[in-house]
């Protein structure tokens, strides 16, 4: 495997997943826990960081636990700190360099470089500049602005860019990963949807044996390819839960109750919205919305859970994003999340998290391996408190109803509507959803009526973790028609906009 050690960037998540593409087992950790004695790791590569070298709060590390053993390939923040603790000179700018360059000079002798055409395009974000590159390397690639952009020292196998071949802007980013996973580290590519699938039924059997095991299953991709998974390994010992808190989608409930018994799936379907709505009653604040949702699941969810009283184990579809130790600069709550599940109290059960060590992509692709339906593999993120936080204000039954008619139509017409290419506009969007205004009335006519409602806001982002994201550029046929069938639709909305807001600063749901 590969070690990605973070110094903090904000796409060291892509690092990894560029290298799990080149079939490749990676992990990502923190910049500061090099695993020393672990003989199957192949390769170091050191992430971007915010940090400058010279800043006191900068992530140092002891580069000797791998330089000279290991093959190294330093980007950006990881190619000068290696310059500068080699006796290099980063030196800053004061000017950040930011955006598109090219390598006007490329050293396609250097193993790295292989197959890199002169001019190549190259993305950059740095402040400071490697001014020296110290004893032992040379220069193997420059562009206009900065001379020192790669460099490398062959005897020690260490290769460094100031620029981000893992970002989609650097164009032979791919060719430059490949060439140091597979030619210099020497990777099998061994690692696949099949392979991992094969592996992971055999370890699963060994693990549970004979044992019952519980799973709570949201409607998501993450919980159903883990459900789908151990039903392959266990049959008809893996029992799933599945709790409707009244604010999923039109007909959720009863649509993915019926795909998951469509792929063999033994579910416990709970009706709890009772109880949902009448604890939410007149409540306003998000932050309190989100904690009473939390709580009422747990309850729900160990009330069933217990009443499975031979159970052993209790799966979740963890994946790898929701575990990276992340080096959180701030370290503030923004919004308290709720997932499905949680461990019951007073039933002593073991956690089993078979995705753990997936990427979204890679789960979608095991999810399809497994054969389940399409339709649930590509299926959009969707929070755990559901529509709730999609609500402005108090929620009422009345209020989730015509936010539901809303959404139904904005997302069926995005699965309908066609890109040249053939494929769905929905495919080209990370997450998409509707939010009710309800604190907010406007006036409107309709027919020769004066009416007095509530607007929907549309929503819909690009993007690669949610961590950033950007307000999709809809095209506006698509706009107008939804818009046109929304207001004359759904009785209760006279309006509807657009939120052109990108993350940060927004977020993606409003609340
Ligand atoms: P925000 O609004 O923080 O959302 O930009 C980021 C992503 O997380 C989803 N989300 C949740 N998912 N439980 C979840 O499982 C939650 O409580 C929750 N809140 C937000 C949101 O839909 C988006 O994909």
């Amino acid at each position: 495997k590969i070690i990605i050690l973070d110094f903090g960037s904000q796409t060291t998540q892509l690092i990894g997943r560029r290298v799990r593409e080149l079939d490749t087992f990676c992990e990502i950790l923190p910049y500061n826990k090099f695993p020393k004695d672990d003989p199957s790791v192949i390769g170091v590569i050191l992430s971007g960081s915010p940090f400058s070298v010279h800043d006191k709060e900068a992530f140092k590390v002891d580069l000797s636990q791998f330089v000279g053993r290991l093959p190294v390939l330093g980007i950006c923040y990881g190619a000068q700190f290696i310059a500068y603790s080699g006796g290099g000179k980063v030196e800053q700018t004061g000017t950040r360099e930011y955006g598109r360059a090219n390598l006007d000079t490329v050293d396609t002798s250097s193993p790295i470089f292989k197959g890199f055409k002169k001019g190549s395009q190259v993305w950059m974000s740095h402040g400071d500049t490697i001014t020296a590159i110290p004893d032992g390397f040379h220069v193997i690639g420059s562009t206009g602005d900065v001379h020192n952009a790669a460099f490398a020292n062959d005897d020690e196998r260490v290769w460094c860019v100031q620029f981000h071949p893992e970002v989609f802007h650097t164009t032979q980013g791919k060719e430059l990963l490949r060439n140091f996973v597979v030619d210099i580290c020497g990777s099998r590519q061994e690692w696949s949807p099949a392979s991992f699938i094969e592996s992971t039924v055999m370890e699963l059997r060994e693990q549970i044996g004979d044992d019952r095991v519980i799973l709570g299953l949201s409607g998501g991709v993450d919980s159903s390819v883990c459900a789908t998974l151990l039903h392959r390994a266990i049959g008809k010992n893996l029992t799933c839960i599945f709790v409707d808190h009244g604010m999923l989608r039109k007909n959720e409930f009863k649509k993915v109750m019926e795909a998951y018994n469509g792929l063999g799936l033994n579910v416990i379907g709970v009706d709890a919205s009772e109880k949902f709505f009448s604890d939410l009653e007149g409540v306003t604040d998000p932050e309190k919305k989100r904690k009473i949702i939390g709580r009422d699941f747990v309850e729900v969810f160990n009330a069933e859970a217990q009443k499975i009283t031979d159970a052993k184990w209790l799966a979740q579809g963890t994946i790898y994003p929701d575990r990276i130790e992340s080096l959180s600069i701030t370290g503030m709550t923004i919004k308290s999340h709720h997932n499905v599940g949680g461990l019951p109290k007073d039933m002593k059960l073991q956690l089993c998290e078979p995705l753990k060590w997936l990427f979204k992509d890679e789960v979608r692709r095991v999810g399809h391996q497994l054969g389940m339906p399409e339709r649930l593999i590509k299926r959009h993120p969707f929070p755990g408190p559901g529509l709730a936080v999609r609500i402005l204000g108090d929620i009422t039954r009345e209020k989730v109803r015509i936010l539901q008619d809303a959404d139904d139509i904005y997302i069926e017409k995005m699965h309908d509507y066609k890109m040249d290419d053939g494929t769905e506009l929905y495919d080209h969007v990370w997450q998409a959803g509707t939010v009710l205004l309800s604190t907010i009335r406007s006036v409107g006519v309709m027919g020769d009526e004066r009416t007095y409602e509530h607007p929907v806001a549309l929503r819909a982002v690009t993007s690669m973790d949610a961590m950033t994201a950007d307000w999709a550029h809809l095209p506006y046929d698509f706009l107008a028609d939804v818009s046109n069938e929304i207001i004359r639709k759904v009785k209760g909305v006279n309006r509807v906009c657009y939120d052109v807001s990108s993350k940060p600063p927004a977020t993606i749901e409003w609340e």
